[in-house]
């Protein structure tokens, strides 16, 4: 395994972190985990290198931290460091924060969490925590040897990020969004080299962007690149290699889901370094990031000039979703997320035709043309 440094901290971080948010299933409840593999998966990792796991009060649906504390009996816990998050969104008052932080620590059995975050902050959750006074209630587990560092994870823009790097200068880390497409994408890399300039590490999530970069096979255009490169590498490898090789970044965490690919993740960061990529291939990735673009549908750029719609219609979001599902030549996730993630009061047949959207738009997006395709593609069975 290699290892890399962590923000200001004198603590080696192995290169791959395990993120326990995708362990295999029984079947289709996300609460069902298959402990023994998933346990096998975690020790395997554990046995070569890898020192850091990542869980949340949610994941598997509240399973995640109680699976965990029996995959890290026999010994594995000493070898570990733990990750788990604050959920923040069920936050009123700091006696929540007590009373969850209370509750990890039952369920995971475990006497104190080496790395707390507040799990998945954004500009309006943070002023609400702030407002609190959040970061001194956690200063005080701290104190009581409750917590060993202070975090936070983040999906927002990038401003919003410097401001909560910016609020409170006992962070110890930070988790972002952040790989070869992602990267002016929420924190994005200025994000990276903000906090990482600021002492804090960075820890990365969603690397191959929920499995996205690792399809095999890629969309064809994609898949014509990588197979011209000098070097073979799995999408996944490459995807993994582009984020060890900047210095700023601390650790990668993997969300997991079959035994062949924590294998493969270990032995890609065995073969990791900072500086390792040359220019030949840091250009490819960058051919492969401006091919997977090119296949964007709808030139929305977010700007969010056609909001409010007067009808509510979450144009930028709705065409977000469409766009990724085509770029990534995954329509079923793009369904799962038009049907979970926006409220029927959101939707596209909201649209009355009224082309307000339009005047505002600057990329001359025929928007409602575009709303009414998107949905019929989008709520199709
Ligand atoms: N704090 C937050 O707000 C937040 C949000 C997101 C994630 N996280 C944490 O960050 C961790 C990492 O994020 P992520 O799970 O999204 O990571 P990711 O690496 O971007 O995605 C994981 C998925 O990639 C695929 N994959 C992984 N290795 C592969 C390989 N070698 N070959 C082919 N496919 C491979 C698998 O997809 P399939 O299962 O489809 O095969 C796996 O489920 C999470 O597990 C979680 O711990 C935190």
């Amino acid at each position: 395994m290699q290892y890399r440094t962590f923000g200001a901290l004198d603590w080696k971080p192995s290169a791959l972190g395990f993120g326990a948010m995708r362990l295999p299933l029984l079947n289709d409840d996300a609460g069902q985990i298959d402990a023994p593999l998933a346990t096998a998966m975690i020790r395997y990792a554990i046995d070569h290198g890898v020192n850091y796991v990542d869980t949340a009060w949610s994941y598997h649906k509240g399973m995640g931290e109680p699976f965990l504390a029996q995959a890290l009996a026999d010994g594995y816990r000493a070898k570990v460091s733990l990750a788990t998050k604050l959920p923040t969104w069920l936050i009123q008052s700091l006696d929540d924060c007590d009373t969850y932080l209370n509750r990890q620590l039952e369920r995971l059995q475990t006497d104190v969490i080496d790395f707390y975050l507040l799990h998945s902050l954004h500009q309006e959750r943070w002023h609400t925590l702030r407002a609190l006074n959040v970061t001194a209630w956690a200063e005080k587990q701290l104190a009581a040897g409750k917590i060993r560092h202070i975090g936070f994870s983040f999906h927002d823009r990038y401003a919003a990020f410097q401001e909560i790097v910016d609020d409170y200068d006992g962070w110890d880390f930070c988790q972002i969004q952040y790989n070869f497409m992602d990267v002016n994408e929420q924190a994005g890399m200025r994000g990276l080299h903000y906090a990482a300039e600021k002492g804090l590490a960075v820890i990365v999530m969603e690397p191959l962007r929920g499995g996205k970069l690792a399809k095999n096979p890629p969309p064809a255009p994609v898949a014509r690149l990588w197979a011209q490169a000098p070097i073979q590498r799995t999408p996944a490898d490459w995807a993994l290699q582009w984020l060890w090789n900047q210095p700023e970044v601390s650790l990668v965490l993997s969300g997991m889901s079959t035994m062949q690919q924590v294998i493969e993740n270990v032995a890609s960061a065995e073969r990791s370094g900072v500086g390792s990529l040359t220019a030949g291939e840091l250009a490819l990735v960058e051919q492969v990031r401006a091919a997977y673009q090119a296949l964007i549908p709808i030139p929305c750029t977010a700007c969010g000039y056609c909001q409010p719609c007067p009808q509510g219609v979450a144009i930028p979001r709705i065409f977000s979703i469409y766009n990724e599902g085509i770029m990534y030549d995954d329509l079923p996730g793009a369904r799962d997320a038009y049907r979970h993630w926006l409220d029927a009061t959101e939707r596209a047949d909201l649209c009355v035709e009224c082309h307000q959207c339009e005047e505002q738009c600057p990329q001359s997006i025929e928007i409602p043309t575009w709303l009414q395709q998107v949905h019929a593609q989008l709520l199709a069975d």
